[in-house]
Formats: structure tokens, C-alpha cells, sequence
């Protein structure tokens, strides 16, 4: 993720290549037209997880959503390397929420690996639950779960989870958060708009530090689990303490360099009692 002075995203990169009366054309035609041009494909031999179908979104709805990048990717990596993790568990799942949705691709991306799994049914019992507190988001992400044939996924604007947490206190199973990490004025912070996907405060830290108290009530026992974006900037090992105090052990997965920033996932669990003899 870069921060709003940087080039944020695919469309500011295009936007110099193609200059601006062309990004004017390009913006009202479909993301693949994007994608395409920047993606490159895989090496030879490597199997990449199929990431949801965007090619309902146009070039626009990415100058108030969060575009798919390299921390959306990560999350999505981390999440297909505990595949063999969610298809042993031998509990059912009740709920499954990321909380700042954008796009919905992540969510999206875990609904399918969970159905590829046999977790995911028709008539399943199991809630997936998806907020962001820009409006815009939300309704895309609506979107990016109808096109990709996840009519349950439930959506919310709101603010983390406000107004849902007495509701899901102690059933989250997994919990997925790309947080607004890039450290800016604490002033930037608060809004409900493009400017929420990244502007994190001092640190990163403001909305990572209102987000951390509200695991241990939302994280299922004894095996709820939370994925969780940060850079080095956030002070992981930081937050790691704070999480013991919680009862909490974080531990990263997951750690990529993507141009300035050092993205790692936490993976964040409750810390496991050992029994006395
Ligand atoms: C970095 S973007 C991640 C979007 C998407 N999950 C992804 O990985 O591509 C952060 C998202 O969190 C949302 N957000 C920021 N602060 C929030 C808050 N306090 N509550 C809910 N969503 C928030 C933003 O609107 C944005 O969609």
C-alpha cells in the first residue's frame, strides 16, 4: 500500500503511462483492461490460488475503493498456506469476518478456498461477515460476492464492528484485517473515504491500536484465529507484547518487501494453557 502523497496504485502508475486524456477513456472500461497490463504471469510451474473474478468493477470504483495490491495478495497467500489447517478442522466453522472488506477480494478469495475445502455449503450454517466503514467499499464488495456466486457473505458499514460485537463475541473463527497501516497525522484518520484504506496515524498504529483490544472478545475458544497486514513501522514485536497481555500469541507467517514497505501477516491465536500434572 502506498500512502496518498505516493503513487497508490495501478491507476496512477497508468496514468503515466497512458497520460491523462487517455486515463480519462480508460477509466469507464472494465479493471481486466488494467490488470492486464500490469500483471505479469507466473512462472513457469507455479500454481497460483484463483483470486476472485473482478471484471464487474471498473477502473472508477478504484478512485473511492481500495485497489487489490501486493498486502492483499500476502493476506491472500497466507490464507492458502494454512489450507491443510482449514480443511482438518474437525469443529464446524460458525463465523468467518474481515473486517475493512474493500474490494471484497479477500474474503471472497477465503469463501472459495473454503468451498474447494467442503467448508462452504449451500446450506451451510456458517456466517461470512464483511464490514468496512467507506459505504462505497461495502457495496462493492456486495458485488465482488455476487459475481464470484457468494450470496451469503453478509456486508456492514460500519466502523470495525460496531453494532455487531454482542452478536459475535466469542464465534469468530477467523478473522481477516488489512488494516490503514501507512504511518500519517493522526488528523488524516477517522474519515470514510479512499483515504481510510491507508492513513494509519502515528505508527500505522491508530486504527491497528482500536482493533486489538476487541480480539480476545471476538476470537472463538479455543482455536479462533485472526490474519492480520502490518509493515515494520507498526512495531510488530510491539503488538505481539500487547497481545500476550491479552492472552494472545501473535506470530508472523508470512513477510514480503513490496518497493518500500516490509508487509508481514500475524497470525494471532489464543495463547494455549498447559495443563498442571
Ligand atoms: C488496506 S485497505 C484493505 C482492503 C481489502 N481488505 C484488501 O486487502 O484489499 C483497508 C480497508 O479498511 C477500511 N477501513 C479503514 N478503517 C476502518 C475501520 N475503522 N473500520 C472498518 N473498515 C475500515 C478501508 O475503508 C479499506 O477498505
Amino acid at each position: 500500500m502506498q500512502s496518498a502523497q505516493a503513487l497508490r496504485s495501478g491507476f496512477y502508475t497508468l496514468a503515466l503511462i497512458k497520460g491523462w486524456e487517455q486515463l480519462k477513456e480508460v477509466s469507464q472500461k472494465p479493471y481486466p483492461a488494467m490488470s492486464a497490463l500490469l500483471l505479469s504471469p507466473p512462472p513457469a510451474g507455479v500454481v497460483r490460488a484463483v483470486l476472485p473474478s473482478l471484471e464487474h468493477l471498473l477502473m472508477e470504483d478504484f478512485e473511492s475503493v481500495y485497489e487489490p495490491s501486493d498486502d492483499t495478495f500476502l493476506l491472500c497467500d497466507a490464507l492458502e498456506g494454512d489450507r491443510s489447517y482449514f480443511s482438518s478442522r474437525s469443529e464446524k466453522l460458525d463465523v468467518v469476518l474481515e473486517i475493512g472488506s474493500g474490494s471484497g477480494c479477500v474474503i471472497v478469495f477465503l469463501a472459495k478456498l473454503l468451498r474447494e475445502e467442503g467448508l462452504l455449503l449451500d446450506s451451510t450454517t456458517l456466517r461470512l461477515i464483511a464490514t468496512d466503514v467507506n459505504p462505497l467499499a461495502a457495496s462493492v464488495t456486495l458485488r465482488t460476492a455476487r459475481a464470484n456466486n457468494v450470496p451469503m457473505l453478509e456486508v456492514v458499514q460500519t466502523r470495525l464492528v460496531n453494532g455487531l460485537l454482542d452478536a459475535l463475541a466469542g464465534k469468530v473463527d477467523v478473522l481477516l484485517f488489512n488494516p490503514p497501516y501507512v504511518p500519517t497525522d493522526n488528523e488524516e484518520v477517522g474519515g470514510t473515504g479512499i483515504a481510510a484504506s491507508w492513513a494509519g496515524g502515528e505508527h500505522g498504529r491508530v486504527v491497528i491500536d482500536e482493533f486489538l483490544p476487541l480480539l480476545p472478545v471476538l476470537l472463538s475458544a479455543p482455536s479462533g484465529r485472526c490474519y492480520l497486514v502490518l509493515v515494520e513501522e507498526n512495531k510488530p514485536r510491539e503488538i505481539m507484547r500487547t497481545l500476550l497481555e491479552a492472552g494472545l500469541q501473535g506470530e508472523i507467517v508470512l513477510i514480503r518487501q513490496a518497493s518500500n514497505e516490509k508487509l508481514q501477516i500475524m497470525r494471532i491465536t489464543r495463547c494455549v494453557v498447559q495443563e498442571a500434572d
